[in-house]
């Protein structure tokens, strides 16, 4: 599909100018032609390990799964490291923003999240993940955490590490923040994006379209709106959806055609989709 637009976007906050970015580019369409959606790792198989670690990633690797989900910002000396929440209270040993500790004091705290069966793993780099799991050629859906810290550069940085370290096609930037989503396309037009959101707006597909996105990465709860899957279709939006846990989501996705579930528990998802 031919999508072709210019517009303006200015970053308060996010880039110390404004800047025109300039989408031209022909859409691959990916929508998934399997008999089910291809199932990625909700930060990991964070159902079963200590989200957003290693251990959570080959966990999912050893399931089967297709791909992984993760959420990446930025230390305070500049590492891209792997974590949810802007704070380190509800996962670490620690407490307080992330962005205020360096790489190695947050290397020196344990991120088991209550699971004893991990109690000292460490918060992970994205290095690290992408070293992991470039054997696998699993799906990585990178999650920019730029919605309430506009980490400085972050767009740059990971498409500069992921260059050097994973297969492009194996990757999907999304954000909350549609502006981050706009800047890795401006920076890298060949990048695939997905546009991430909750409650349903209006004509999202639309929306996408003229964002000159990949992929639409909706809350399960917006499929029902009106015509959804089908201007999705029409306009060569895959759609990965959020998060899909229990069996009769897993099944209505199946039923949508979704592109992609995004699930805590992919072990679940296989045997009940390979069943
Ligand atoms: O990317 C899907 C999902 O992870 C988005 O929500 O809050 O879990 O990052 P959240
Ligand atoms: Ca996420």
């Amino acid at each position: 599909m031919e999508c072709e637009k210019e517009y303006d976007i200015t970053v308060t906050g996010i880039d110390t100018s404004s800047y025109t970015t300039s989408c031209i580019y022909t859409k691959e369409l990916t929508m998934t032609t399997s008999k089910h959606p291809l199932i990625w790792g909700h930060r990991g198989a964070s159902g079963h390990a200590p989200e957003n670690t290693l251990p959570a990633f080959q966990l999912a690797a050893d399931m089967g799964a297709d791909g992984v989900e993760l959420d990446i910002q930025l230390t305070k000396d500049g590492v891209i490291v792997v974590c949810h929440d802007e704070t380190i209270d509800r996962t670490s040993s620690g407490a307080g923003w992330l962005k205020d500790f360096t790489f190695d004091e947050l290397r020196r705290l344990d991120f088991s999240n209550g699971n004893a069966a991990y109690e000292g793993v460490q918060i992970p780099t994205m290095e690290e993940v992408f070293d992991l799991l470039a054997p696998t050629g699993l799906t990585i859906n990178i999650e920019l955490k730029t919605g309430i810290i506009f980490y400085d550069r972050i767009e740059e940085k990971i498409l500069e590490l992921a260059k050097t370290k994973y297969r492009a096609d194996r990757i999907i930037y999304s954000s909350f923040n549609h502006y981050s989503v706009c800047k890795i396309k401006k920076l890298d037009p060949s990048a695939k994006v997905g546009l991430l959101y909750g409650d349903g707006p209006v004509d999202m597909p639309g929306y996408g379209n003229r964002l000159c996105a990949d992929a639409l990465h909706p809350a399960y709860y917006n499929l029902r709106y009106p015509n959804y899957m089908e201007d999705c279709r029409k306009y060569g939006l895959d759609v990965n959806v959020w998060t899909v846990n229990s069996t009769e989501e897993l099944m209505t996705c199946r039923q949508y055609g979704v592109n992609a579930i995004i699930t805590n528990y992919p072990a679940k998802a296989i045997k009940l989709y390979e069943s």
